[in-house]
């Protein structure tokens, strides 16, 4: 059967003033990349971390690179070393970082040098809340986010919780970025809905890169 779709080159969507949607962008290599999480989280599983006001969270998380963000009961910050296992993080793969930079290169962001990629494992129900990423030291340097596996509707918002949201579906292999004067637009994910995706069943995945140190 003919696919009109699958032949399409990627294309890009904006969001606003330095936030763009990079639709498709890594579908071919999709694959790849999730062989590099599956390696990662072998190394350093998903967790359930519990915030400083005691929730567990519903997304499942782990991350590679010098350094990680994660939340407990002091609070939300980027380590060098797991707090669960004490371990330092795996590396990030070079996949990974010549693929982020590239992705900001794109967005119209030279110079971007992650130190830190979150990954986030979303199931059916799981969702993040509307957040600023403000726990780098650095807001000149953009985000890069990756989409795996199932969609999930993304929200992106202004520089106020309470302001409205555009809400737009992500889906397996799409890229977002946001920077400059986009780069403290608060975010989130509404609560995932239940399918079976090809390559990663029942979850969604979401790479996160960011510079947390300068
Ligand atoms: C995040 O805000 O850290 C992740 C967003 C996403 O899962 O797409
Ligand atoms: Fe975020």
């Amino acid at each position: 059967m003919l696919d009109l779709f699958s032949e399409e080159a990627p294309w890009s969507e904006p969001l606003a003033e330095g936030a763009v949607i990079l639709r498709r962008r890594v579908r071919d290599e999709a694959d790849e990349l999730m062989t590099l999480v599956e390696a990662i989280a072998s190394q350093n599983p998903f967790y359930h971390r519990i915030t400083p006001g005691g929730h567990r969270m519903s997304v499942a998380m782990t991350n590679c690179g010098d350094f990680g963000w994660s939340t407990d009961a002091r609070g939300y910050q980027y380590s060098g070393r797991d707090s669960v296992t004490g371990r330092r993080w795996p590396p990030m793969p070079d996949r990974f970082r010549s693929l982020a930079v590239a992705c900001a290169q794109e967005a119209g962001f030279t110079g971007f040098h992650p130190d830190a990629c979150l990954i986030n494992r979303y199931e059916p129900g799981a969702k993040l809340s509307l957040h600023q990423d403000k726990d780098e030291e650095d807001f000149n340097q953009p985000i890069v986010s990756v989409s795996l596996g199932l969609p999930a509707v993304f929200q992106f918002g202004g520089f106020e919780r309470g302001e409205a949201t555009q809400r737009v579906l992500l889906e397996h292999g799409d890229v977002v970025v946001w920077g400059g004067p986009s780069r403290l637009r608060y975010h989130g994910i509404l609560p995932l809905k239940p399918g079976i995706h090809p390559r990663t069943g029942g979850f969604r995945f979401n790479l996160t890169f960011r510079r947390a140190f300068r």
